[in-house]
């Protein structure tokens, strides 16, 4: 067979999203980076986002007042330090998008920044305050209702000009490569192993430091904003190498994905709430005060639980959102996209009322890291959704994601760049060259991605039970055991790895949920309805590590 050769990079970081270019973008003055992402460039949650970016710009707002609400809907359980570390660098993180040229909304309406690349003359105050669910103030920061496409598209620009980083695509991280030096030396990171997804061969990439930037884990869920890429591999990975996870059991359902048989996850924004839009059952009446004095603008598990108990309650597919009342000219230049996908579905947003469900949107947990994005093992770090750094606590005010994305990046590329004149390569990693020669059956590798995603769906979804719990468990063991034996025995494919790293996710979600005794934030539990007396994170250490470098079985 043949092999990619082995290839050396400073930083070698998996993931093209918001985190994982900012990263690039940030350590390439002093570093060689190589930035990998499987299937195309653009395949990320970044490129979807739509509400925008969270941060202090106005004089009226706090940062305070930011971190209040952050820390109230967190549910007890946001380390606050992290809060005040994100919040508290969000107007930077913007300031420098800004200078990278994205073209933010500005207050004047339809007009845009066109920025050229240096920022010069831009006055963030004339920047367009959008409001979303539990922020106390206009602070959300967007390009009108395609905000990660407009970063995406800008900072993927900034880094192809950048003759520093190397872009790496159709590329799929499989297993991190660590060195165990022995004799209580810490144990290193050193690089990964790669999966060409068009020749399925598999290849060691050596670094100085690897980055995990490779987003959430919805797609462990049957109805999901996410793209396919959302399959937890980062979290998988490092679980796998021995690095501890946290408070896998806060799953975040957004209220309002859009509900049509043609549309696949596509999502309406909470900003649409911000500007008036109200929630309806299908006889025209509206629900949210019921269950909330913040009406539609409550927090996202308030609004997602309140939606769930009424379409359970009526026998009713979806509810719907209805913004007719406000002029259609402004509904037409602040959602200008999703004006346009739902009239090619049929639905003129400025008259008609839109059907809405709720579907998984946003991991919370992740892998441990620090305030500079140190996970457990030395030279690897993690940003953005893949991570647990204890920002969002039992539940993610809205827009803070991208934030944290942000912010984290830069902390990151500061500790390495304190790091990197005093770090040598590793010392070789060898190619594992992947002798299964026989593919496996696709269609038992597809039913066991539905199967997955089902009972997850069923029994692990807004509103979880101990039996529930029970159930979900016994069904996925039985689906590792299926996924393990064709791993084991056939050539591997990307479908095949995120289906792996989706059981494993799975697992973790459920057995953090199955520990945690009460019901705060995100996760709710018939069984055990309230709150207990003292908060805590849910921390995860796997059992033992693979030796991923010495044991023969890197890709177990
Ligand atoms: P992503 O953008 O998801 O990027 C992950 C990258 O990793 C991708 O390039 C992927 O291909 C790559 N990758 C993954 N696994 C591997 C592997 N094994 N090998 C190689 N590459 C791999 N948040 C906000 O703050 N504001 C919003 O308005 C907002 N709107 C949203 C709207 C939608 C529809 C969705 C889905 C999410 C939204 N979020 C929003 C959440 C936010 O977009 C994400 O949390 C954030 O973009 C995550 O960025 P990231 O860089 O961590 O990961
Ligand atoms: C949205 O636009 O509603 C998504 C915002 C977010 O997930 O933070």
């Amino acid at each position: 067979m043949t092999r990619i050769p082995s290839r050396k990079f400073d930083i070698l970081i998996i993931g093209s999203g918001a985190a994982g270019l900012t990263l690039a973008l940030r350590a390439a003055s002093f570093a060689r980076v190589a930035l990998l992402s499987k299937a195309s460039l653009e395949q990320g949650a970044t490129f979807y986002a739509q509400g925008g970016i969270a941060a202090v710009l106005d004089d009226r707002d706090s940062l305070e007042s930011h971190i209040e609400d952050t820390v109230s809907v967190g549910g007890g359980l946001c380390h606050r330090d992290m809060v005040e570390h994100v919040v508290g660098n969000s107007a930077a993180a913007v300031k420098w998008l800004v200078e990278q040229g994205v073209p933010f909304s500005t207050r004047s309406g339809a007009r845009i920044l066109r920025g050229n690349g240096t920022g010069a003359g831009v006055d963030l105050s004339s920047l367009h305050l959008a409001q979303e669910g539990a922020h106390s103030h206009r602070r959300i920061i967007h390009a009108t209702d395609a905000t990660g496409k407009a970063v995406f598209q800008t900072l993927h620009r900034r880094a192809s000009e950048n003759p520093a980083i190397h872009f790496m695509e159709g590329r799929t991280a499989l297993d991190l490569v660590v060195h165990e030096p022995g004799a209580g030396a810490a144990r290193r990171c050193a690089g990964v192993y790669v999966l060409d997804d068009a020749t399925r061969e598999v290849s060691a990439i050596e670094a100085k430091f690897v980055v995990l930037a490779t987003g959430g884990a919805s797609k462990a869920y049957l109805y999901t904003t996410n793209p396919d890429s959302a399959s937890g591999d980062g979290i998988a990975m490092a679980w796998r190498a021995g690095c501890r996870v946290a408070n896998m059991e806060f799953n975040q359902f957004h209220p309002t994905c859009l509900f049509h048989p043609h549309a696949r996850s596509f999502l309406i924004t909470e900003a649409m709430r911000g500007e008036g839009a109200r929630l309806e059952l299908p006889d025209g009446s509206r629900f949210m005060e019921r269950f909330d004095g913040r009406g539609e603008l409550a927090s996202r598990d308030i609004v997602a639980r309140a939606i769930d108990h009424e379409t359970k309650r009526l026998g009713e597919d979806c509810v719907y959102l209805n913004i007719t009342h406000q002029p259609s000219e402004l509904v037409r230049d602040r959602f200008p996209n999703i004006y346009k996908r739902c009239l090619e579905l049929g639905i003129d947003i400025t008259r008609d009322r839109i059907p809405v469900v709720p579907a998984a949107h946003y991991t919370c947990g992740g892998v441990v890291i620090n305030r500079h994005g140190e996970t457990d093992i030395e030279n690897l770090y993690a940003v953005g959704e893949t991570t647990f750094s204890g920002l969002h606590g039992a539940n993610r005010i809205a827009s803070n994601s991208l934030s944290e994305c942000f912010v984290i990046a830069f902390s990151a590329a500061d500790s390495i760049h304190g790091k990197i004149g005093a770090t040598d390569f590793p010392g070789s990693s060898p190619d594992r060259p992947d002798s299964r020669a026989e593919s496996g059956d696709d269609i038992l590798i597809s039913h066991n991605w539905d199967e997955l995603r089902r009972c997850m769906w069923d029994y692990v979804g807004i509103v979880r039970s101990d039996s529930r719990l029970r159930r979900a468990e016994r069904r996925l063991e039985l689906l590792r055991e299926e996924i393990h034996e064709h791993f084991r025995r056939y050539r591997i494919s990307r479908d095949m790895l995120e289906l792996r790293n989706l059981a494993l996710v799975a697992g973790l979600i459920v057995r953090s949920a199955g520990a945690r005794r009460e019901s705060r934030g995100l996760h709710f539990n018939l069984d055990h309805p309230d709150l207990l007396p003292e908060a805590a994170d849910t921390v995860l250490a796997p059992p033992q590590h693979v030796d991923l470098l010495r044991g023969d079985q890197p890709f177990s």
